[in-house]
């Protein structure tokens, strides 16, 4: 189980603070918008390469932007661990997996609520990680998609049946309450926002763990 909490609830003017106050998750999801892919605009490569330089725990990079393929790179480049760029953006979406891993980090695919994901399970070799968004990507603070859930079992037959180590994520509305819905589907990393950053972000990464092991166990 993997808990990656997103800097995007976090406080933009206290970022290293912040990301220090998560030491004890395992990687700090940070959610890169470019106004076009998404209604909402966050930060590029030279915000994310400070975030590199300070953070105790690895990036885990969640591309919200048009063109993956020409700018996805470059974030492997800043020595992110990982990488996700969205199905419904990139032109080449195996051609730049293959670049990133190339480049030394492990390459995931992000799917929208409304995206299937049959068409990428024979590609499931080709990427290291499946990001699917619990909610319209865009915004922190909106609430956990149940209806998505199936696609996660789509994923978890696959990897079990393939073998491969491919890690499967949620993200958005995931809190102490949805994530076990969650695991149950399949999913073993969790990406949570504002389930982090409304509290104690240290006590609020144990409850979250807590919640998964309730349900796994
Ligand atoms: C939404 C982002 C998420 C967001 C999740 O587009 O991809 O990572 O930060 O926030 P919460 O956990 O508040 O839904
Ligand atoms: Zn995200």
């Amino acid at each position: 189980m993997r808990i990656n909490p997103s800097i995007l609830a976090a406080d933009f003017v206290n970022l290293e603070r912040d990301i220090a106050s998560i030491s004890t998750a395992d990687f700090v999801h940070v959610d890169v918008m470019d106004n076009h892919f998404v209604p909402n605009l966050t930060f590029g490569p030279q915000m994310v390469g400070r975030i590199q330089d300070v953070s105790p725990i690895p990036l885990d990079v969640h591309l919200m932007i048009d063109d993956p393929d020409r700018w996805a790179p470059g974030y492997a480049e800043l020595g992110a661990f990982s990488v996700t760029f969205h199905a419904e953006a990139a032109a080449d979406a195996v051609a730049l997996a293959r670049r990133l891993r190339e480049i030394g980090a492990r390459a995931g695919i992000a799917l929208k609520p409304g995206t299937d994901v049959d068409q990428y399970l024979e590609l499931l070799p080709e990427f290291d990680q499946v990001l699917v968004m619990t909610v319209e990507p865009g915004f922190g603070g909106q609430s956990f998609l149940d209806a998505v859930m199936p696609k996660l079992g789509l994923l978890r037959a696959e990897v079990k049946r393939s073998g491969l180590d491919v890690w499967l994520q949620v993200d958005g509305g995931v809190d102490e309450n949805t994530i076990g819905i969650a695991a149950e589907a399949g999913a073993d990393t969790f990406v949570a926002g504002s389930a982090v950053f409304k509290g104690d972000p240290a006590t609020q990464i144990a409850a979250l763990r807590a919640a998964v092991d309730r349900h796994v166990h």
